[in-house]
Protein backbone atom coordinates (compact mmCIF):
# COMPACT_ATOMS: atom_id res chain seq x y z
CA UNK A 1 0.00 0.00 0.00
CA UNK A 2 1.41 3.50 -0.57
CA UNK A 3 2.10 6.26 1.68
CA UNK A 4 0.62 9.54 2.03
CA UNK A 5 3.04 12.51 0.69
CA UNK A 6 3.79 13.45 4.07
CA UNK A 7 4.94 10.28 4.93
CA UNK A 8 7.22 9.74 1.83
CA UNK A 9 8.83 13.65 2.22
CA UNK A 10 9.39 12.88 5.91
CA UNK A 11 10.74 9.59 4.83
CA UNK A 12 13.67 11.20 2.74
CA UNK A 13 14.28 13.44 5.73
CA UNK A 14 14.57 10.90 7.85
CA UNK A 15 17.35 9.26 6.05
CA UNK A 16 18.72 12.69 5.52
CA UNK A 17 19.04 14.11 9.31
CA UNK A 18 20.49 10.62 9.99
CA UNK A 19 23.30 11.06 7.73
CA UNK A 20 23.73 14.56 8.90
CA UNK A 21 23.01 13.02 13.11
CA UNK A 22 20.55 15.05 13.66
CA UNK A 23 17.72 14.15 15.84
CA UNK A 24 15.04 12.61 13.21
CA UNK A 25 12.27 13.77 15.77
CA UNK A 26 12.07 16.54 13.82
CA UNK A 27 12.45 15.43 10.46
CA UNK A 28 8.83 16.04 9.39
CA UNK A 29 6.98 18.34 7.01
CA UNK A 30 3.56 20.04 7.07
CA UNK A 31 1.80 21.62 4.27
CA UNK A 32 3.52 25.38 3.81
CA UNK A 33 1.83 28.01 5.56
CA UNK A 34 2.64 29.61 1.84
CA UNK A 35 1.08 27.51 -0.44
CA UNK A 36 1.82 30.05 -2.95
CA UNK A 37 5.54 30.12 -2.18
CA UNK A 38 5.84 26.34 -1.41
CA UNK A 39 3.89 23.07 -1.40
CA UNK A 40 5.57 22.15 2.20
CA UNK A 41 7.75 23.17 4.82
CA UNK A 42 10.09 21.51 7.56
CA UNK A 43 11.02 23.82 10.78
CA UNK A 44 12.70 21.10 12.39
CA UNK A 45 16.16 23.72 11.79
CA UNK A 46 14.85 25.92 13.99
CA UNK A 47 14.04 23.06 17.06
CA UNK A 48 17.62 21.72 16.32
CA UNK A 49 19.27 25.02 16.77
CA UNK A 50 17.87 25.80 20.31
CA UNK A 51 19.63 22.12 21.49
CA UNK A 52 22.27 22.33 19.31
CA UNK A 53 23.59 25.59 19.78
CA UNK A 54 23.62 26.33 16.06
CA UNK A 55 22.47 29.19 13.68
CA UNK A 56 18.91 27.62 12.46
CA UNK A 57 19.88 28.93 9.14
CA UNK A 58 22.85 26.46 9.05
CA UNK A 59 21.32 23.31 9.77
CA UNK A 60 18.74 23.98 7.28
CA UNK A 61 20.85 24.78 4.52
CA UNK A 62 22.51 21.30 5.27
CA UNK A 63 19.51 19.49 4.84
CA UNK A 64 18.14 21.66 1.91
CA UNK A 65 21.35 20.70 -0.03
CA UNK A 66 20.72 17.15 0.23
CA UNK A 67 16.68 17.47 -0.58
CA UNK A 68 18.11 18.95 -3.76
CA UNK A 69 19.81 16.26 -4.77
CA UNK A 70 16.61 14.38 -4.48
CA UNK A 71 14.82 13.39 -8.22
CA UNK A 72 11.12 13.91 -6.66
CA UNK A 73 12.00 17.43 -5.51
CA UNK A 74 12.21 20.78 -7.78
CA UNK A 75 13.31 23.34 -5.34
CA UNK A 76 14.15 23.75 -2.05
CA UNK A 77 15.25 27.25 -0.26
CA UNK A 78 16.06 28.46 3.21
CA UNK A 79 13.70 30.88 4.18
CA UNK A 80 13.29 33.44 6.70
CA UNK A 81 15.27 32.32 10.42
CA UNK A 82 15.79 29.01 9.07
CA UNK A 83 12.47 27.52 7.40
CA UNK A 84 12.77 24.63 4.99
CA UNK A 85 10.83 25.26 1.89
CA UNK A 86 10.06 22.65 -0.76
CA UNK A 87 8.60 22.26 -4.29
CA UNK A 88 7.82 19.08 -5.53
CA UNK A 89 8.32 18.08 -9.17
CA UNK A 90 5.13 17.87 -11.10
CA UNK A 91 5.86 14.15 -11.92
CA UNK A 92 6.44 13.00 -8.38
CA UNK A 93 2.80 14.68 -7.69
CA UNK A 94 1.50 13.16 -10.80
CA UNK A 95 2.63 9.46 -9.57
CA UNK A 96 1.35 9.77 -6.30
CA UNK A 97 -1.99 10.91 -7.44
CA UNK A 98 -1.84 8.22 -9.66
CA UNK A 99 -1.60 5.62 -7.29
CA UNK A 100 -3.91 6.98 -4.70
CA UNK A 101 -6.53 6.56 -7.98
CA UNK A 102 -5.86 2.79 -8.25
CA UNK A 103 -6.90 2.25 -4.68
CA UNK A 104 -9.98 2.25 -2.72
CA UNK A 105 -8.25 3.15 0.53
CA UNK A 106 -6.71 6.49 -1.37
CA UNK A 107 -3.27 4.67 -0.41
CA UNK A 108 -4.38 5.30 3.58
CA UNK A 109 -2.89 2.38 5.66
CA UNK A 110 -4.61 0.33 8.06
CA UNK A 111 -3.47 0.80 11.58
CA UNK A 112 -1.15 -1.45 12.70
CA UNK A 113 -2.13 -2.40 15.93
CA UNK A 114 -6.05 -1.89 15.83
CA UNK A 115 -7.83 -1.51 18.96
CA UNK A 116 -11.19 -2.55 20.08
CA UNK A 117 -13.53 0.27 20.60
CA UNK A 118 -16.88 0.45 22.44
CA UNK A 119 -19.08 3.51 21.53
CA UNK A 120 -21.82 4.69 23.33
CA UNK A 121 -23.80 7.10 21.46
CA UNK A 122 -27.28 7.69 20.97
CA UNK A 123 -28.40 7.00 24.69
CA UNK A 124 -32.37 7.21 23.89
CA UNK A 125 -34.68 6.94 27.08
CA UNK A 126 -37.82 4.45 27.36
CA UNK A 127 -41.23 6.31 26.89
CA UNK A 128 -39.46 9.66 25.40
CA UNK A 129 -39.63 10.28 21.94
CA UNK A 130 -35.75 11.27 20.53
CA UNK A 131 -35.63 15.20 20.52
CA UNK A 132 -33.05 17.47 18.81
CA UNK A 133 -30.78 17.01 21.93
CA UNK A 134 -30.13 13.75 20.41
CA UNK A 135 -29.41 14.40 17.15
CA UNK A 136 -25.84 14.82 18.00
CA UNK A 137 -25.17 12.06 19.39
CA UNK A 138 -26.47 10.25 16.82
CA UNK A 139 -24.77 12.07 14.03
CA UNK A 140 -21.44 12.51 15.79
CA UNK A 141 -21.18 9.21 17.10
CA UNK A 142 -21.90 7.27 13.84
CA UNK A 143 -19.25 9.79 11.96
CA UNK A 144 -16.94 8.97 14.88
CA UNK A 145 -17.96 5.03 14.40
CA UNK A 146 -17.41 5.02 10.40
CA UNK A 147 -13.63 7.05 10.76
CA UNK A 148 -12.61 4.70 13.83
CA UNK A 149 -13.97 1.76 11.90
CA UNK A 150 -12.03 2.94 8.23
CA UNK A 151 -9.09 3.59 10.33
CA UNK A 152 -9.13 -0.35 11.02
CA UNK A 153 -10.51 -0.25 15.03
CA UNK A 154 -12.71 -2.80 15.40
CA UNK A 155 -15.66 -1.01 16.53
CA UNK A 156 -18.33 -2.28 18.37
CA UNK A 157 -21.39 0.55 19.12
CA UNK A 158 -23.61 0.21 21.87
CA UNK A 159 -26.73 2.69 21.84
CA UNK A 160 -27.10 2.44 25.40
CA UNK A 161 -30.80 2.32 26.77
CA UNK A 162 -32.11 4.47 29.38
CA UNK A 163 -34.22 1.50 30.79
CA UNK A 164 -34.36 1.33 34.30
CA UNK A 165 -33.83 4.71 36.49
CA UNK A 166 -37.05 6.63 38.11
CA UNK A 167 -38.81 7.72 34.62
CA UNK A 168 -39.91 3.70 34.99
CA UNK A 169 -41.78 3.99 38.21
CA UNK A 170 -42.98 6.86 37.57
CA UNK A 171 -44.40 5.32 33.93
CA UNK A 172 -45.56 2.51 36.10
CA UNK A 173 -46.77 4.04 38.82
CA UNK A 174 -48.99 6.58 36.84
CA UNK A 175 -50.37 3.59 34.23
CA UNK A 176 -51.15 1.78 37.92
CA UNK A 177 -53.31 4.98 38.95
CA UNK A 178 -54.86 5.35 35.86
CA UNK A 179 -56.11 1.77 35.49
CA UNK A 180 -55.93 0.54 39.07
CA UNK A 181 -53.67 -2.44 38.00
CA UNK A 182 -51.15 -2.65 35.23
CA UNK A 183 -53.72 -5.55 33.20
CA UNK A 184 -54.06 -2.85 30.03
CA UNK A 185 -50.06 -2.03 29.47
CA UNK A 186 -49.71 -4.49 26.55
CA UNK A 187 -52.48 -2.15 24.81
CA UNK A 188 -50.99 0.99 24.76
CA UNK A 189 -48.74 2.11 22.39
CA UNK A 190 -45.75 4.65 22.21
CA UNK A 191 -47.84 7.90 22.24
CA UNK A 192 -49.83 6.81 25.23
CA UNK A 193 -46.82 5.53 27.33
CA UNK A 194 -45.42 9.18 26.74
CA UNK A 195 -48.44 10.60 27.52
CA UNK A 196 -48.07 8.72 30.84
CA UNK A 197 -45.13 9.71 31.31
CA UNK A 198 -45.53 13.24 30.90
CA UNK A 199 -48.20 13.66 33.56
CA UNK A 200 -46.16 11.87 35.89
CA UNK A 201 -43.77 14.48 36.05
CA UNK A 202 -46.29 17.10 36.26
CA UNK A 203 -47.96 15.13 39.09
CA UNK A 204 -44.78 14.48 41.05
CA UNK A 205 -43.62 17.83 40.81
CA UNK A 206 -46.41 19.00 43.38
CA UNK A 207 -47.10 15.93 45.18
CA UNK A 208 -44.07 14.26 47.15
CA UNK A 209 -46.25 11.31 47.83
CA UNK A 210 -46.77 10.24 44.57
CA UNK A 211 -43.04 10.69 44.05
CA UNK A 212 -42.44 8.54 46.94
CA UNK A 213 -44.41 6.30 44.88
CA UNK A 214 -42.65 6.18 41.55
CA UNK A 215 -38.96 5.71 42.99
CA UNK A 216 -40.51 2.55 45.78
CA UNK A 217 -41.86 1.42 42.20
CA UNK A 218 -38.29 1.60 40.51
CA UNK A 219 -36.45 0.02 43.52
CA UNK A 220 -38.85 -3.25 43.60
CA UNK A 221 -38.59 -3.59 39.96
CA UNK A 222 -35.25 -3.29 39.73
CA UNK A 223 -35.14 -6.14 42.85
CA UNK A 224 -37.13 -8.22 40.53
CA UNK A 225 -41.30 -7.66 41.33
CA UNK A 226 -42.48 -10.36 38.58
CA UNK A 227 -45.19 -8.06 37.62
CA UNK A 228 -43.07 -4.52 36.82
CA UNK A 229 -41.06 -6.68 35.59
CA UNK A 230 -43.46 -7.79 32.89
CA UNK A 231 -44.81 -4.25 32.23
CA UNK A 232 -41.31 -2.68 32.53
CA UNK A 233 -40.54 -5.35 29.38
CA UNK A 234 -43.24 -4.45 27.15
CA UNK A 235 -42.82 -0.58 27.60
CA UNK A 236 -39.09 -1.26 26.90
CA UNK A 237 -39.63 -3.09 23.73
CA UNK A 238 -42.15 -0.45 22.66
CA UNK A 239 -40.00 2.56 23.34
CA UNK A 240 -37.19 0.77 21.05
CA UNK A 241 -39.06 -0.72 18.05
CA UNK A 242 -39.84 3.42 18.01
CA UNK A 243 -36.76 4.60 18.41
CA UNK A 244 -35.07 2.08 16.07
CA UNK A 245 -36.74 3.66 13.25
CA UNK A 246 -35.33 7.13 13.50
CA UNK A 247 -32.47 5.17 13.84
CA UNK A 248 -32.85 4.15 10.99
CA UNK A 249 -33.54 6.97 9.25
CA UNK A 250 -30.60 8.71 10.00
CA UNK A 251 -28.51 5.79 9.21
CA UNK A 252 -26.79 5.33 12.74
CA UNK A 253 -26.11 1.99 12.89
CA UNK A 254 -26.20 0.08 16.37
CA UNK A 255 -24.03 -3.32 17.00
CA UNK A 256 -25.96 -3.97 19.89
CA UNK A 257 -29.03 -2.77 21.90
CA UNK A 258 -27.97 -3.15 25.54
CA UNK A 259 -29.23 -0.57 28.31
CA UNK A 260 -28.89 0.47 31.60
CA UNK A 261 -30.82 -2.22 32.90
CA UNK A 262 -27.97 -5.05 31.19
CA UNK A 263 -25.86 -4.00 33.73
CA UNK A 264 -28.21 -4.90 37.10
CA UNK A 265 -25.77 -7.72 37.78
CA UNK A 266 -22.84 -6.15 37.42
CA UNK A 267 -23.64 -3.16 39.67
CA UNK A 268 -24.06 -5.34 42.23
CA UNK A 269 -20.47 -6.77 41.45
CA UNK A 270 -18.99 -2.97 41.67
CA UNK A 271 -20.87 -2.74 44.77
CA UNK A 272 -19.78 -5.30 46.54
CA UNK A 273 -15.97 -4.48 45.38
CA UNK A 274 -16.25 -1.22 46.22
CA UNK A 275 -17.00 -2.45 50.19
CA UNK A 276 -13.87 -5.31 49.71
CA UNK A 277 -11.82 -2.24 48.90
CA UNK A 278 -13.13 -0.56 51.69
CA UNK A 279 -14.09 2.33 49.27
CA UNK A 280 -17.51 2.70 50.00
CA UNK A 281 -19.54 4.09 53.04
CA UNK A 282 -23.09 4.09 54.02
CA UNK A 283 -24.06 7.85 54.51
CA UNK A 284 -27.82 8.85 55.05
CA UNK A 285 -28.88 5.47 54.64
CA UNK A 286 -26.75 5.40 50.96
CA UNK A 287 -24.19 3.67 49.83
CA UNK A 288 -21.47 6.42 48.51
CA UNK A 289 -17.84 6.80 47.27
CA UNK A 290 -15.95 9.66 48.18
CA UNK A 291 -13.97 11.37 45.61
CA UNK A 292 -11.00 13.11 46.26
CA UNK A 293 -10.83 16.64 45.98
CA UNK A 294 -9.05 18.34 43.14
CA UNK A 295 -9.13 21.83 41.88
CA UNK A 296 -12.93 21.68 41.63
CA UNK A 297 -15.33 20.03 43.90
CA UNK A 298 -16.08 15.94 42.97
CA UNK A 299 -19.52 15.73 44.50
CA UNK A 300 -19.60 12.08 46.15
CA UNK A 301 -21.02 8.74 43.75
CA UNK A 302 -24.27 7.01 44.95
CA UNK A 303 -23.43 3.32 44.38
CA UNK A 304 -27.01 2.70 46.04
CA UNK A 305 -30.06 5.09 47.35
CA UNK A 306 -31.41 5.47 50.35
CA UNK A 307 -34.67 3.16 48.94
CA UNK A 308 -32.25 0.33 48.06
CA UNK A 309 -32.15 1.24 44.09
CA UNK A 310 -29.52 1.72 41.80
CA UNK A 311 -29.04 4.69 39.64
CA UNK A 312 -27.39 6.55 36.68
CA UNK A 313 -23.68 6.51 38.27
CA UNK A 314 -23.60 3.31 39.38
CA UNK A 315 -25.14 1.51 36.31
CA UNK A 316 -22.32 3.52 34.27
CA UNK A 317 -19.44 1.89 36.29
CA UNK A 318 -20.74 -1.48 35.99
CA UNK A 319 -21.63 -1.22 32.16
CA UNK A 320 -17.57 -0.07 32.02
CA UNK A 321 -16.85 -3.58 34.09
CA UNK A 322 -18.90 -5.57 31.77
CA UNK A 323 -17.40 -3.76 28.31
CA UNK A 324 -14.23 -4.65 29.30
CA UNK A 325 -15.03 -8.25 30.48
CA UNK A 326 -17.25 -9.58 28.29
CA UNK A 327 -16.32 -7.39 25.36
CA UNK A 328 -12.77 -7.00 25.37
CA UNK A 329 -12.93 -3.40 24.93
CA UNK A 330 -9.22 -1.23 24.68
CA UNK A 331 -11.42 1.84 24.89
CA UNK A 332 -14.82 3.50 25.31
CA UNK A 333 -15.56 6.33 23.60
CA UNK A 334 -18.83 7.91 24.46
CA UNK A 335 -20.64 10.73 22.91
CA UNK A 336 -22.79 12.37 25.15
CA UNK A 337 -24.29 15.89 26.02
CA UNK A 338 -21.01 18.24 27.58
CA UNK A 339 -23.82 19.03 30.65
CA UNK A 340 -22.71 15.11 31.66
CA UNK A 341 -19.15 16.00 31.68
CA UNK A 342 -19.20 15.61 35.21
CA UNK A 343 -20.86 12.48 35.76
CA UNK A 344 -18.16 11.44 33.19
CA UNK A 345 -15.43 12.53 35.14
CA UNK A 346 -16.97 10.92 38.33
CA UNK A 347 -17.67 7.42 36.87
CA UNK A 348 -13.82 7.90 35.46
CA UNK A 349 -12.69 7.97 38.53
CA UNK A 350 -14.75 5.26 40.37
CA UNK A 351 -13.40 2.89 37.54
CA UNK A 352 -10.47 3.40 37.89
CA UNK A 353 -10.39 3.23 41.96
CA UNK A 354 -11.97 0.18 41.74
CA UNK A 355 -9.44 -1.41 38.46
CA UNK A 356 -11.90 -2.23 36.71
CA UNK A 357 -10.50 -0.22 33.83
CA UNK A 358 -6.85 -1.04 33.90
CA UNK A 359 -5.52 0.39 30.72
CA UNK A 360 -8.53 1.00 29.09
CA UNK A 361 -8.88 4.19 27.74
CA UNK A 362 -11.69 6.07 28.78
CA UNK A 363 -13.18 9.16 26.49
CA UNK A 364 -16.24 11.65 26.84
CA UNK A 365 -16.85 13.72 23.92
CA UNK A 366 -18.88 16.02 24.78
CA UNK A 367 -20.77 18.15 22.35
CA UNK A 368 -22.81 21.85 22.89
CA UNK A 369 -26.55 22.03 22.39
CA UNK A 370 -28.34 22.09 18.82
CA UNK A 371 -29.64 26.19 19.21
CA UNK A 372 -32.48 28.57 17.76
CA UNK A 373 -31.95 31.84 16.67
CA UNK A 374 -31.93 33.42 20.11
CA UNK A 375 -29.21 31.02 21.23
CA UNK A 376 -30.78 29.12 23.42
CA UNK A 377 -31.44 25.05 22.94
CA UNK A 378 -33.82 24.69 20.01
CA UNK A 379 -37.81 24.47 21.03
CA UNK A 380 -40.99 24.32 19.03
CA UNK A 381 -42.77 27.51 17.97
CA UNK A 382 -44.48 27.08 21.56
CA UNK A 383 -41.84 26.95 23.34
CA UNK A 384 -41.91 23.07 23.55
CA UNK A 385 -39.14 20.56 23.00
CA UNK A 386 -38.37 19.84 19.55
CA UNK A 387 -39.23 16.26 18.27
CA UNK A 388 -36.14 14.62 16.21
CA UNK A 389 -38.76 13.40 13.36
CA UNK A 390 -40.03 16.86 13.81
CA UNK A 391 -36.97 18.65 13.15
CA UNK A 392 -36.57 15.88 10.12
CA UNK A 393 -39.49 16.47 8.85
CA UNK A 394 -39.64 20.06 9.03
CA UNK A 395 -35.95 19.38 7.13
CA UNK A 396 -37.32 17.92 4.34
CA UNK A 397 -40.74 19.90 3.39
CA UNK A 398 -37.71 23.03 3.39
CA UNK A 399 -36.03 20.70 0.80
CA UNK A 400 -39.36 19.86 -1.17
CA UNK A 401 -40.04 23.16 -1.65
CA UNK A 402 -37.14 23.21 -4.33
CA UNK A 403 -37.63 19.84 -6.05
CA UNK A 404 -39.00 19.62 -9.22
CA UNK A 405 -42.68 18.01 -9.01
CA UNK A 406 -42.87 14.03 -9.84
CA UNK A 407 -43.12 13.14 -13.36
CA UNK A 408 -41.46 16.66 -14.52
CA UNK A 409 -38.19 14.98 -14.65
CA UNK A 410 -37.62 12.00 -16.45
CA UNK A 411 -36.99 8.83 -14.08
CA UNK A 412 -38.22 11.25 -11.08
CA UNK A 413 -41.98 9.38 -9.65
CA UNK A 414 -42.72 10.34 -6.51
CA UNK A 415 -40.54 8.10 -4.90
CA UNK A 416 -37.42 8.88 -6.57
CA UNK A 417 -38.07 12.85 -5.63
CA UNK A 418 -39.10 11.50 -2.28
CA UNK A 419 -35.98 9.66 -1.63
CA UNK A 420 -33.93 12.62 -2.76
CA UNK A 421 -35.30 14.64 -0.95
CA UNK A 422 -34.46 12.14 2.00
CA UNK A 423 -30.59 12.10 1.06
CA UNK A 424 -30.58 16.37 0.71
CA UNK A 425 -32.23 17.02 3.86
CA UNK A 426 -30.40 14.67 5.99
CA UNK A 427 -27.37 15.54 4.07
CA UNK A 428 -28.04 19.36 5.14
CA UNK A 429 -28.61 18.27 8.70
CA UNK A 430 -25.76 15.94 9.35
CA UNK A 431 -23.27 18.22 7.67
CA UNK A 432 -24.43 21.36 9.45
CA UNK A 433 -23.95 19.61 12.74
CA UNK A 434 -20.73 18.41 11.50
CA UNK A 435 -18.93 21.35 10.36
CA UNK A 436 -19.29 22.98 14.18
CA UNK A 437 -16.69 22.08 16.62
CA UNK A 438 -18.43 18.96 18.56
CA UNK A 439 -17.60 21.29 21.39
CA UNK A 440 -19.74 24.04 20.68
CA UNK A 441 -23.25 24.62 20.25
CA UNK A 442 -24.48 25.83 16.88
CA UNK A 443 -27.45 27.23 15.50
CA UNK A 444 -29.63 25.08 13.53
CA UNK A 445 -30.53 26.82 10.62
CA UNK A 446 -33.34 26.09 8.13
CA UNK A 447 -32.80 28.74 5.62
CA UNK A 448 -29.54 28.32 3.28
CA UNK A 449 -28.88 24.44 5.05
CA UNK A 450 -29.11 23.05 1.80
CA UNK A 451 -27.70 25.46 -0.35
CA UNK A 452 -25.90 23.91 -3.41
CA UNK A 453 -23.43 27.02 -3.12
CA UNK A 454 -22.05 27.33 0.64
CA UNK A 455 -20.51 25.33 3.25
CA UNK A 456 -23.48 22.51 2.83
CA UNK A 457 -23.79 18.91 2.41
CA UNK A 458 -25.58 19.46 -0.55
CA UNK A 459 -22.95 21.62 -1.85
CA UNK A 460 -20.84 18.60 -1.73
CA UNK A 461 -23.57 16.05 -2.71
CA UNK A 462 -24.39 18.58 -6.04
CA UNK A 463 -19.86 18.15 -6.97
CA UNK A 464 -20.76 14.43 -6.96
CA UNK A 465 -23.38 14.59 -9.06
CA UNK A 466 -21.56 16.70 -11.39
CA UNK A 467 -18.75 14.78 -11.49
CA UNK A 468 -21.07 11.57 -12.03
CA UNK A 469 -22.35 13.58 -15.25
CA UNK A 470 -18.99 14.44 -16.39
CA UNK A 471 -18.16 10.71 -16.25
CA UNK A 472 -21.26 9.47 -17.88
CA UNK A 473 -20.56 11.86 -20.75
CA UNK A 474 -17.05 10.71 -20.87
CA UNK A 475 -18.01 7.01 -21.30
CA UNK A 476 -20.95 8.06 -24.00
CA UNK A 477 -17.60 9.46 -25.77
CA UNK A 478 -15.83 6.60 -25.35
CA UNK A 479 -13.07 8.47 -23.29
CA UNK A 480 -11.36 6.41 -20.98
CA UNK A 481 -8.75 7.37 -18.10
CA UNK A 482 -4.72 7.27 -18.33
CA UNK A 483 -1.86 8.27 -16.07
CA UNK A 484 -2.13 11.25 -14.09
CA UNK A 485 0.26 14.46 -15.66
CA UNK A 486 -0.13 17.68 -14.37
CA UNK A 487 0.43 20.24 -16.32
CA UNK A 488 -0.50 23.15 -15.07
CA UNK A 489 -1.57 25.30 -11.61
CA UNK A 490 -5.12 24.01 -10.86
CA UNK A 491 -4.05 20.65 -11.53
CA UNK A 492 -1.32 20.90 -9.33
CA UNK A 493 -3.34 22.03 -6.67
CA UNK A 494 -6.00 19.52 -6.74
CA UNK A 495 -3.83 16.94 -7.12
CA UNK A 496 -1.69 18.08 -3.91
CA UNK A 497 -5.01 18.45 -1.88
CA UNK A 498 -5.97 14.80 -3.11
CA UNK A 499 -2.66 13.74 -1.56
CA UNK A 500 -3.80 15.39 1.81
CA UNK A 501 -6.35 12.69 2.68
CA UNK A 502 -4.58 10.32 4.58
CA UNK A 503 -2.81 13.25 7.10
CA UNK A 504 -6.82 14.73 7.22
CA UNK A 505 -8.68 10.97 8.21
CA UNK A 506 -5.77 10.41 10.88
CA UNK A 507 -6.30 13.91 12.19
CA UNK A 508 -10.15 13.20 11.96
CA UNK A 509 -9.00 10.00 14.04
CA UNK A 510 -7.04 11.76 16.72
CA UNK A 511 -8.82 14.77 17.18
CA UNK A 512 -12.04 13.01 17.05
CA UNK A 513 -13.44 16.03 15.00
CA UNK A 514 -15.22 15.21 11.98
CA UNK A 515 -15.58 18.95 10.93
CA UNK A 516 -11.74 17.63 9.73
CA UNK A 517 -13.53 16.38 7.34
CA UNK A 518 -16.14 18.48 6.57
CA UNK A 519 -13.47 21.48 5.64
CA UNK A 520 -11.63 19.63 3.64
CA UNK A 521 -14.51 17.81 1.79
CA UNK A 522 -15.76 21.24 1.02
CA UNK A 523 -12.44 22.50 -0.38
CA UNK A 524 -11.16 19.77 -2.20
CA UNK A 525 -15.00 20.60 -4.03
CA UNK A 526 -14.15 24.08 -4.30
CA UNK A 527 -10.77 22.67 -5.39
CA UNK A 528 -12.42 20.82 -8.18
CA UNK A 529 -14.87 23.34 -9.27
CA UNK A 530 -11.79 25.52 -9.64
CA UNK A 531 -9.92 22.78 -11.87
CA UNK A 532 -12.83 21.95 -13.88
CA UNK A 533 -13.41 25.98 -14.82
CA UNK A 534 -9.95 25.86 -16.57
CA UNK A 535 -9.64 22.57 -17.44
CA UNK A 536 -12.03 20.74 -19.60
CA UNK A 537 -11.68 17.36 -20.06
CA UNK A 538 -13.77 16.73 -23.01
CA UNK A 539 -12.30 19.57 -25.02
CA UNK A 540 -8.41 19.06 -23.79
CA UNK A 541 -5.28 19.37 -26.34
CA UNK A 542 -4.57 15.88 -26.31
CA UNK A 543 -6.16 12.52 -25.55
CA UNK A 544 -3.39 12.13 -22.90
CA UNK A 545 -4.57 15.48 -20.86
CA UNK A 546 -8.12 14.13 -21.25
CA UNK A 547 -7.05 10.73 -20.13
CA UNK A 548 -4.93 12.24 -17.25
CA UNK A 549 -8.05 14.62 -16.65
CA UNK A 550 -10.95 12.28 -16.37
CA UNK A 551 -8.89 10.08 -14.29
CA UNK A 552 -7.96 13.20 -11.45
CA UNK A 553 -12.23 13.99 -11.91
CA UNK A 554 -13.25 9.96 -11.12
CA UNK A 555 -10.70 10.08 -8.06
CA UNK A 556 -11.95 13.36 -6.70
CA UNK A 557 -15.53 11.98 -6.96
CA UNK A 558 -14.28 8.73 -5.51
CA UNK A 559 -13.00 10.74 -2.48
CA UNK A 560 -15.89 13.01 -2.37
CA UNK A 561 -18.09 10.20 -1.69
CA UNK A 562 -15.77 8.30 0.90
CA UNK A 563 -15.66 11.56 2.80
CA UNK A 564 -19.40 11.49 2.85
CA UNK A 565 -19.78 8.25 4.02
CA UNK A 566 -17.39 8.81 6.85
CA UNK A 567 -19.83 11.77 7.81
CA UNK A 568 -22.60 9.29 7.75
CA UNK A 569 -24.77 11.08 4.33
CA UNK A 570 -25.38 9.28 1.08
CA UNK A 571 -24.29 10.60 -2.20
CA UNK A 572 -27.33 10.41 -4.78
CA UNK A 573 -26.19 9.74 -8.36
CA UNK A 574 -27.92 12.82 -9.75
CA UNK A 575 -29.23 15.84 -8.11
CA UNK A 576 -32.02 17.88 -9.18
CA UNK A 577 -33.21 21.69 -8.51
CA UNK A 578 -36.65 23.33 -9.01
N1 LIG B 1 -29.87 8.25 28.50
C1 LIG B 1 -28.94 9.26 28.89
C2 LIG B 1 -29.63 10.63 28.87
O1 LIG B 1 -30.65 10.80 28.27
C3 LIG B 1 -27.73 9.31 27.99
C4 LIG B 1 -26.89 8.08 28.05
C5 LIG B 1 -25.48 8.34 27.66
N2 LIG B 1 -24.62 7.21 27.84
C6 LIG B 1 -24.14 6.78 29.02
N3 LIG B 1 -23.43 5.69 29.06
N4 LIG B 1 -24.37 7.45 30.13
O2 LIG B 1 -29.10 11.55 29.47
Amino acid sequence: MSLSIEQKLNQKLEKIFQELELDAKFAFVKPSDRPDLSDFQCNGALALAKTLHKNPREIAGSIAERLKADNDIAAVSVDGPGFININLHNGFIGALADSMAQDERFGCEKSANPSKIVMDFGGPNVAKALHVGHLRSAVVGESIRRIEQFIGNEVVSDVHFGDWGTPMGLIIAEIIRHDGNLDKVETYDVAAISAFYKQANIRCKEDETAKETARQITADLQSGNPEYRKAWKYLRDVSVADVKKIYAELDAHFDLWLGESDAHEACGEVIKLAQEKGLSEVDDGATIIRLPETNKPMPPVILVKSDGGVGYQVTDIATIKMRVEDLHADEIIYVVDKRQTLHFEQVFQVAQMLGIAENIKLTHIGFGTVNGADGKPFKTRDGGVMNLEDLIELSKEKVRQSMPQPGEVEGYGADEIEKLVSQIALGAIKFQDLKNNIGSGYVFELEDFAKFDGKTGPYIQYAIARINSILRKAKAQNLTEGDIVIENDDERSLALKLLQFGNIIFRAHEEKEPSVITDYAYTLAQNFSNFYNTCPIMTAQTAEIAASRLKLARLVRDMLKQLLYLLGIEAPEAMLKA
